[in-house]
Order: C-alpha cells, then structure tokens, then sequence
C-alpha cells in the first residue's frame, strides 16, 4: 500500500518520493484538466506570501496557479479524496492533527523556476506536509525543472517531474527550489494544513 510507504519515509527522513502513484489515465485525464484552465485563461501568476501581502514578484517564481475548490470537476474531486485518505492515514500513524488539504495546479512554462525556499510563512506555521503531484507524461531528461531538495547535510536531490510521480515532504523542514524549466512543467502542489498556534492557544 502506498500510503504505508509515505508513512515510513516521513517518519523515517521527512520526505517521500512515491513512483506512479497515480496510473497513467489519470495523469493525463489531471493534464488535460489543467490545460483546460489555462486555455480559458483561469491561470494567474502566483504570489508570494499570503493575504494581502502577497505579491507577484517574477524574479522568485514563474508558475502560473489556479486553487482547486471542491466540486470543480468529478477528477479533481476525486483527487481530493484520496488526499483526505492520506491525511487521514498520516494522522493515525503519525499524530499529525492534520486537518485541511489546500492545492492548486501550477503551470511552469519554459523559463520559469522557484527559487529556494521554505513552503511556510514567517507568520503562520499551519502548513506541514507538502505534496506535489507532477503531469508531465513525456518529460524528457533535458527538459529541465527537477524539484532540488536542499538537506540539513548539505547534500541536495534533484526529482525530475515525472508524470504521476507524487513527492512529500514536511513543509518546515526542507528548503527546495524548481529549477529552470525547458518546457510547459505542470503539477498538482498542495499541502495539508493544522490549525494555526493562535486558534489552539499555544
Ligand atoms: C511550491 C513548490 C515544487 C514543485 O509550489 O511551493 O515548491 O516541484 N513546488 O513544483
Ligand atoms: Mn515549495
């Protein structure tokens, strides 16, 4: 089972890489969903930050993101329904107390990149497992865009965004960056999130 897998490797090193976790009929079926957004023009460039203080700053990331809403598309729903099943998984192997799942398709056309960063914002550490979920089905060793996990050691690990490949992470515990891509670069990138500190009154 797959799940059990993302459970060893989170509780193991904080981070999973999971091979054709979706078949390749819905990884296409997800691709064309996404293509459908751009074409009716429901991709708009993404912001750094949060609330009002985002901002559009092409120097840091180039991909162009729309947020998946529950019933959108039978597809997308159904994806959100196997997140809920992994979160509910994480939560009892691992105590999580995860208790959303928030994502949105991202498009990277050539180009574009994200550089290093930590997918938690100084002021609000409710993200905590990040899944990204790649739509690429011919992505060709040139293209370009690997996902580079930076680890405390100093090492790093490039994951080219292979179609149906999901990677998982603890969203506080690595920086990571896309790298420069050669070609349309399309994923699925979401994260699983508590309730903030200051709603627990921690
Ligand atoms: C992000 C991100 C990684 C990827 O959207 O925060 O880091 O491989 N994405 O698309
Ligand atoms: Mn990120």
């Amino acid at each position: 089972m797959q799940f059990d897998t993302i459970i060893d490797d989170l509780a193991e090193r904080g981070w999973s890489l999971q091979r054709r976790f979706l078949t390749s009929d819905l990884t296409l079926d997800l691709a064309a969903e996404c293509r459908r957004r751009e074409a009716r023009g429901a991709l708009a460039p993404a912001g750094i930050g949060r609330g009002e203080a985002v901002a559009v700053r092409e120097g840091i990331r180039g991909d162009q993101i729309q947020w998946i809403e529950p019933g959108q598309s039978a597809l997308c729903d159904g994806y959100l329904a196997q997140m809920d099943a992994l979160r509910q998984a994480l939560n009892q192997a691992l105590f999580l107390g995860l208790e959303e799942f928030e994502c949105h398709f991202a498009l990277y056309p050539p180009g574009a990149f994200y550089q290093t960063h930590l997918d938690r914002f100084r002021d609000d550490d409710s993200r905590c497992v990040t899944t990204v979920l790649y739509l690429n089905p011919d992505w060709q060793p040139g293209d370009g865009g690997e996902l580079r996990m930076h680890f405390a050691d100093g090492t790093q690990l490039d994951i080219p965004p292979l179609g149906g490949d999901l990677v998982v992470f603890l969203s506080g515990d690595f920086p990571h960056e896309v790298r420069v891509t050669h070609a349309d670069r399309l994923s699925l990138t979401g994260w699983f999130r508590r309730r903030p500190a200051d709603i627990l009154n921690l």
